[in-house]
C-alpha cells in the first residue's frame, strides 16, 4: 500500500484528497434516511426495489430478477459505515429474502444475486450461514459453465443462439474467486481464468471497447457478435463498458496477471478519452447513441464505473492518478443535486437518471437499485483510501 500511495502523491492525486467536495459521511447520513423511506414502503421480502415505473409508481420485482440483490447489499454498505445495529437487521432480513435464489440454476447473474448481500454480509459479520448459501450458490452458477465452450453461459437463447454470453457476465468472477478460496476447490478458480481469458479473445475490439454479446458455438467460437441492450452491435453500451472495466479489474486483484491489467486499462481508457463523454463524467447510456447530446445519462454507468477506478488507480502506477481523479469527478457528479435525489422523492432511490435497456423501451432515465449499490460502495472505496493517505 505504501507504493500506492508514494505513485498517488507523486503524481499530484494527494492535492485532490485536500479539494474534493465528497463528503461520505454526509453523503451515508442522506442514503440511510432515503432508504428508511425505502424500507418503510416495502414491508413485503418478496418484491426487491428496482426502480420507478413509467406512471411513476414504484417499480419492484420478485427475488428471480437479477438484481435482487443490490438492495440488500447496499444496506450492508450503510451498515458498515453507520456501524448501526438497526442497518445490520434490515441488512440480514433483506440479504435472506433472496436465500432460495442459491438453487437458481436458470439464470448467470447469481454473482449479483448472491455476492452481494450475502459477500458483504459475510465480510462484515461471518455469519456461517451466509458461507453455506453463497457456495451452494456458487455451485449452482458453475452448472451453467461448459469446458468444451470455456465460458459461463449467459442466457438460454438468444435469436438462433444456444450460447450467448454477456459481457456483464464478468461480474460473477468475484464470486468464484471467493467460493476457490473459501471452498479450496479449485475448479471455480478455473472456471475464472478460462470464462475471462475467452471473454479477452473474442469480446474487445483494438480500441478497448467491448461488444456486448459474443453468440459461442458448441466448441468455443464465435458465431455472432452483437448488442442486446446498446445502441448497436458495433456500438459501446456504456454499462457494458463498466462491467468489463470492474470486471478485469477483479481478475487483476486475483491473479496479478498483467494482461487482466492492461485490459482494464485500455478499458479505462476508451471510456475517459472518448469524444462523446460529458464533462460531468456520466457518460451517455451507450457512447455511440445516435441523437448525443440529447440521449439519456446512465448514472450507473457511472457509479460502477467510478468504484471500478478506484480500485484500478492502486494498481496502475503513475496512471493511478488520472483514473482517481476521474473516479472522484465521477462521484462528484453523482452527488450534486443533477443525479442525488431530494429526500422522500425519487422513490425513495438515491440515484436519479439511469437506463435500464432503451432499445427494448425499459427503464429510461429512472433511478436503478444496482447504480445506488455502486455509488456506495464507491464512497467507501473513496473514503478507504483517502483514510489510508491521511
Ligand atoms: N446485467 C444487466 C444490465 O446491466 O442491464
Amino acid at each position: 500500500m505504501k507504493k500506492i500511495l508514494l505513485a498517488l502523491l507523486l503524481s499530484g492525486t494527494v492535492s485532490v484528497f485536500g479539494q474534493s467536495k465528497i463528503d461520505v459521511k454526509k453523503e451515508f447520513d442522506f442514503a440511510a434516511k432515503q432508504y428508511e423511506g425505502m424500507l418503510k414502503s416495502h414491508p413485503d421480502y418478496t418484491k426487491t426495489p428496482q426502480s420507478t415505473n413509467p406512471d411513476g409508481s414504484p417499480r419492484d420485482m420478485p427475488t428471480e430478477w437479477w438484481c435482487s440483490g443490490f438492495f440488500g447489499g447496499s444496506l450492508w454498505y450503510i451498515f458498515e459505515e453507520t456501524k448501526n445495529p438497526f442497518w445490520k437487521e434490515a441488512a440480514h432480513n433483506w440479504t435472506m429474502a433472496v436465500k432460495k435464489e442459491q438453487y437458481n440454476t436458470g439464470t448467470h447473474d447469481l454473482g449479483f444475486m448472491l455476492y452481494c448481500p450475502f459477500g458483504n454480509g459475510y465480510r462484515l459479520t461471518k455469519n456461517p450461514e451466509y458461507k453455506d448459501i453463497m457456495l451452494t450458490g456458487a455451485k449452482s452458477l458453475t452448472t451453467r459453465f461448459d469446458p468444451k465452450v470455456g465460458l459461463i453461459k449467459s442466457w438460454n437463447k438468444l435469436h438462433q443462439y444456444n450460447y450467448p454470453v454477456i459481457i456483464d457476465n464478468m461480474m460473477n468472477l468475484e464470486f468464484l474467486f471467493w467460493a476457490a478460496k473459501t471452498s479450496g476447490n479449485q475448479e471455480f478458480y478455473k472456471v475464472c481464468i478460462s470464462h475471462a481469458d475467452s471473454t479477452l479473445k473474442n469480446h474487445f475490439r483494438a480500441d478497448g471497447s467491448s461488444y456486448h454479446v459474443i453468440c459461442y458455438d458448441e466448441k468455443g467460437q464465435p458465431l455472432a457478435k452483437i448488442t442486446h441492450q446498446g445502441y448497436a452491435d458495433a456500438s459501446a453500451w456504456a454499462r457494458g463498458q463498466a462491467w468489463g472495466l470492474y470486471g478485469y479489474t477483479v481478475m487483476y486483484r486475483e491473479t496479478k496477471q498483467k494482461k487482466y491489467l492492461e485490459q482494464a486499462q485500455k478499458i479505462a481508457d476508451f471510456y475517459l478519452s472518448n469524444p462523446n463523454l460529458p464533462a460531468d463524467k456520466v457518460p451517455y447510456w451507450d457512447f455511440n447513441a445516435p441523437n448525443i447530446p440529447n440521449e439519456e445519462r446512465d448514472a450507473s454507468a457511472a457509479a460502477i464505473t467510478s468504484s471500478a477506478l478506484l480500485e484500478l488507480s492502486t494498481y496502475s502506477g503513475k496512471k493511478g492518478a488520472k483514473y482517481f481523479n476521474s473516479a472522484v469527478k465521477m462521484l462528484e457528479s453523482l452527488s450534486s443535486p443533477a443525479y442525488k435525489a431530494n429526500l422522500g422523492e425519487n422513490n425513495h432511490f438515491i440515484l436519479k437518471h439511469s437506463v435500464g435497456g432503451k432499445p427494448m423501451k425499459s427503464e429510461i432515465d429512472v433511478p436503478l437499485v444496482y447504480a445506488d449499490y455502486y455509488y456506495l460502495e464507491a464512497l467507501l472505496r473513496y473514503q478507504s483510501l483517502t483514510k489510508k493517505k491521511k
